[in-house]
């Protein structure tokens, strides 16, 4: 569906609407003008499972109240078959590039702050950019962990020790892929620096120092403040309990600063929220003066009350604004979520298996709710397999005029007609893969074929297939079955085709042709930064793509495979 064509669909629906409403109750007529594209606001949680979220199985078991998620449901469609990466910041790279993990610069994904930048190859566009180039105004605040780097001769090793940051901002932070203005920490609250960056620039606090945070817990005026595994230098001021409160504020003085500015353009708001990663360090009062800390049984679970309490701040701030008839609402999570509070029998992945990092469900199939109050329907669950990544499509679907740029968003697949009826579900992907890394190298891999699903270990050649519409748990594995013999095989090669190995024209031949255009222009450029130092081609896989001969990397396929020929 394109712009001119939802515009229709909005009109025609408010017309339904209204006559509806006309007659039932004699309300005045509904005011969106389709005319004005919708603002958009993004939120993702972080490390939460569907078995966090207060009814969202059956049977759920989570022991968290969630009145302002469960109104988003309510109001909203919720995707029961949704997935990201099984962690944080490759998931983050798939929402925004609209790409699988491995087509950026690192396949396990970018998380620091080096030189090599963010995640972004050169030619990728995020959704944010996509945005920008169709007049919104586009922010972010949060969590970033895309990789980003800083001025030349910036010192690496000690990243805020004895660097002129008065004179210094983020090279590939967000005002790099299309965020006009952001207000975000590098690595969440788990990494340092412990320290916010408002439009790429290092937000210095009243108190102006920064101070080399040991680890350690920190008695502070809401909260307790914790630095959990990685020490390192940050804003002296620095309190990981009030983090959420933080951004949240900063969000809603964007969306105040930006309706008051009355430009007529419409906002995109990306909001990456720290619950509930660890350290789970909640304040004691959110704004609102109600308790937060110590109102469940462990601080995990007060962190996912949190969380909430966060999503209903920037709901209400809609409301209160009267822009929710003008605003879709996004909610989800990066990556499945902890098993911290399981022996209070609250399951962070409900029925389904593993957590957080894990090959099986309960690591990346996560929430999915979208709201648009009046256009899409309320109350609607989905039960079709989506990705993170097909989120850029959806909203390019949604709101676009122009065509998604050559080069981006290449594994992603608009479920936007699908949003607004179940009935709609030609065109959706039938196939979803998954890649774990340890250390780099990638250890497990699955697909999925509708309701199959194939994992494959490469270390020992074996592999499993479950049939998650009647074993959703993953505890039956039927791949010693025949009668799947040649689905298995038809997977494996899914599996190939949609991987990382460069081995390469089986991964890449599709996207040479869907390359071809932009290849003209950008391809010597390029190849050029290849040959510049041989070992990028090693780091980053599309170095085959781009520059042929030079980035082959035969035998870096032929080790890493060497046992799957048992399946082909
Ligand atoms: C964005 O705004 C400019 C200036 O008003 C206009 O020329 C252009 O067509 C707009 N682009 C889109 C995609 O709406
Ligand atoms: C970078 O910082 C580290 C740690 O503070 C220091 O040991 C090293 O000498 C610095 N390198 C340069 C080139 O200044
Ligand atoms: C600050 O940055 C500008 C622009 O990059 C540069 O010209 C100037 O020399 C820098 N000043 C200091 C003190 O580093
Ligand atoms: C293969 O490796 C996986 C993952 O390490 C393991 O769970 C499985 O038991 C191994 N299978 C065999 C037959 O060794
Ligand atoms: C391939 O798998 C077999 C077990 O199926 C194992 O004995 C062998 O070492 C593996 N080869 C490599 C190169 O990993």
């Amino acid at each position: 569906m394109n712009w001119t064509l939802f515009s229709a669909f909005v009109s025609v629906f408010i017309a339904t609407t209204n006559i509806q409403f006309a007659l039932a109750q004699n309300e005045k007529p509904l005011s969106v003008s389709p005319k004005k594209k919708p603002n958009i606001l993004l939120i993702m949680a972080d490390d939460v499972g569907t078995g966090d979220i207060e009814g969202w199985w059956k049977d759920s078991s989570s022991l968290v109240h969630m009145p302002n998620i469960n109104k988003l449901i309510r109001l909203g469609v919720k995707f029961t078959d949704a997935h990201s990466s099984s962690l944080c910041a490759p998931s983050r790279y798939m929402l925004l590039s609209g790409n699988y993990q491995h087509r950026g610069k690192a396949p396990k994904g970018s998380w620091d702050m080096s030189e090599s930048g963010n995640q972004f190859l050169s030619h990728q566009q995020s959704i944010a950019q996509f945005l920008k180039d169709e007049n919104y105004s586009t922010f972010m605040s949060g969590k970033w962990h895309l990789g980003t780097k800083a001025m030349e001769n910036f010192n690496y090793t000690n990243i805020l020790s004895g660097n002129d940051w008065s004179n210094n901002s983020l090279i590939q932070g967000p005002g790099d892929i299309g965020f006009d203005t952001s207000f975000i920490s590098l690595g969440g609250i788990q990494a340092p620096p412990y320290s916010f960056f408002k439009n790429d620039q290092l937000v210095l606090s009243e108190a102006q120092g920064i101070k080399f945070w040991k680890k350690g817990s920190y008695q502070k005026s809401n909260g307790i403040s914790k630095i959990h595994m990685n020490e390192g230098e940050g804003d002296v001021e620095w309190d990981s309990s009030q983090y959420n409160i933080r951004i949240i504020k900063e969000t809603i003085s964007y969306i105040d600063e930006h309706l008051e500015q009355k430009e007529n353009k419409p906002f995109f708001a990306y909001v990456a929220l720290g619950s509930v990663h660890t350290p789970h360090t909640p304040p004691i009062k959110y704004v609102d003066g109600s308790n937060v800390a110590n109102e469940y049984q462990t601080r995990h679970l007060d962190m996912l009350y949190e969380m909430d309490k966060s999503v209903g701040a920037l709901v209400d701030a809609i409301e209160n604004r009267n822009i929710e008839e003008e605003t879709i609402i996004i909610f989800t999570s990066d990556n499945g979520g902890l098993r911290h509070s399981e022996k209070f029998s609250h399951q962070t992945s409900g029925p389904l298996r593993g957590e957080k990092a894990s090959i099986y469900e309960g690591g990346h199939r996560v929430p999915l709710v979208f709201r648009f109050e009046n256009v899409f329907p309320s109350g609607e669950s989905r039960d079709k397999l989506v990705g993170l990544n097909d989120v850029y499509s959806t909203i390019a679907d949604l709101v676009g005029t122009n065509p998604i740029p050559h080069g981006s968003a290449q594994d992603s697949i608009s479920f936007a007609e699908y949003l607004s009826s179940a009935e709609n579900d030609d065109g959706l992907r039938k196939t979803f893969s998954h890649w774990e890394y340890r250390r780099g190298k990638e250890t497990i891999h699955a697909t999925r074929n509708g309701d199959m699903k194939l994992i494959h270990f490469p270390r020992n050649g074996t592999h499993s297939l479950y049939n998650l519409k009647d074993d959703i748990s993953e505890s039956n594995d039927i791949s010693g079955d025949p009668q799947y013999n040649d689905l298995i095989k038809v997977m494996y090669n899914q599996l190939m085709a949609d991987g990382p190995c460069p081995d390469a024209d089986k991964a890449h031949g599709k996207s040479f042709e869907l390359f071809n255009h932009f290849y003209k222009t950008k391809q010597k450029q390029l190849c050029t930064w290849f040959k510049e130092k041989r070992q990028r081609c090693k780091k980053y896989i599309e170095g085959s793509l781009y520059c042929g001969k030079t980035c082959k990397r035969k035998g870096w396929c032929q080790r890493h495979y060497t046992n799957s020929s048992q399946i082909n």
